[in-house]
């Protein structure tokens, strides 16, 4: 089904990824597997959030690498560029031109209360820094206001994140009636609402170590490693030193966390089964998690090497045409909002 044809009801669902790192298995289960869900529901727009990214990142080669590798993987997954707008944040300039005049319609004190801002500042603090600003540019703390933008030039419904991103939608429902309660009479933003996951479907895959797996702590495993990479950190995942022969409790080991997500349920009770009964030990565990993951993985690495080899342009392909389309409302919403500000 193409966009323009979809029908007229049909509410806008989006949300921005911010190309940091390579894509990991955390992020697989909790983000890319549910918003290709939501993608058979809504119409769906995903766009890398490359400016975001620069609120943090100085190497250029890093940002450009991963950039196209975050797409990539999204597409290797399955996204169907026909079906959902795939685009980079940074090929709309539209968005920018926006952000000013959605800056003027902001209060200041509502960026002091952000979190991630705060937490900035409560760093400085806990580290002895006189200056609390100290580290903090003006893109960390205007991070609010693009991302606000970027919901409302795409006149979004709704905004799937997870709970870390909360404030985010709920600032960004603050600046829209801020412009609709002042200019209200010449142009209205949409209010998005927030999706996040339920407390109790809401699975946080653990890493490495046990904790949450994030980038943060350096302890995921990437999607698309080579398979021995992939067979090589599923055998450091931390388990504890019950003997092979010895019962043991899925429930808190992390390779059976992590198996769940990749299993069957019939294969799931088989495994869960075998541990409690005892004579099954991590290393066999891991084996079978290996294998589980492996074949998920498999077809979807193939096409994401394919993507990123070089010469290949279907990716930038993918989201020339998808830049378009983010041009094409957002250019609409711009031109409103100028007129409704007084300098069109
Ligand atoms: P990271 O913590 O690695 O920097 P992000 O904060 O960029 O990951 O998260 C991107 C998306 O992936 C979010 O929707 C987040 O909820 C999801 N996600 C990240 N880590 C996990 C995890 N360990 N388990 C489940 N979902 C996760
Ligand atoms: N700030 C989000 C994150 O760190 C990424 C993001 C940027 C985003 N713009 C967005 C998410 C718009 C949803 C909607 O994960």
């Amino acid at each position: 089904m193409a966009m323009d044809s979809s029908p007229a009801h049909t509410k806008v669902s989006l949300t921005g990824i911010k190309p940091t790192g390579y894509v990991h298995l955390g992020n697989y289960v909790g983000a890319i597997r549910p918003a290709l869900a939501l993608a058979e529901k809504y119409e769906s727009w995903y766009f890398m959030a490359d400016y975001h990214s620069l609120t943090s990142m100085r190497d250029a080669q890093a940002l450009r690498h991963y950039t196209r590798s975050v797409a990539a993987t999204w597409l290797a997954c399955g996204l169907d560029p026909e079906r959902t707008v795939f685009y980079r944040q940074s090929d709309v300039p539209e968005i920018f031109e926006l952000q000013w005049v959605m800056s003027c319609v902001t209060g200041k004190g509502l960026m002091n209360r952000a979190h991630a801002y705060k937490a900035a500042r409560d760093r400085n603090r806990e580290n002895g820094v006189e200056d609390l600003d100290a580290g903090v540019n003006m893109g960390l703390y205007n991070y609010p206001v693009l991302m606000a933008v970027d919901i409302l030039a795409m006149e979004t419904d709704v905004v799937p994140v997870g709970r870390d991103q909360l404030q985010h939608v709920e600032y960004t429902a603050d600046i829209a009636g801020s412009f609709n309660h002042l200019f209200g009479e010449g142009y209205t933003f949409k209010i998005p609402l927030p999706m996040v996951p339920d407390e109790s479907t809401a699975h946080t895959l653990p890493g490495l170590d046990g904790r949450k797996m994030s980038k943060s702590y350096n302890n995921t495993i990437p999607m698309f490693g080579t398979e021995k990479e992939l067979e090589k950190l599923i055998k450091r995942i931390k388990t504890d030193s019950v003997p092979v022969e010895e019962p043991k409790d899925p429930d808190s080991a992390h390779v059976f966390q992590i198996y769940q997500h990749f299993a069957s349920p019939a294969e799931v009770a088989e495994v869960r089964a075998r541990l409690e009964k005892g004579g099954m030990g991590w290393g066999e565990a891991k084996k079978v998690l290996f294998d589980a993951v492996n074949a998920e993985l498999s077809p979807l690495r193939a096409r994401y090497n394919e993507l990123m080899t070089p010469g290949n342009t279907e990716l930038d392909e993918v989201l020339a045409t998808g830049a378009v389309k983010a041009r094409k409302r957002a250019g609409a919403v711009l031109s409103a909002v100028r007129r409704a500000v007084g300098v069109a």
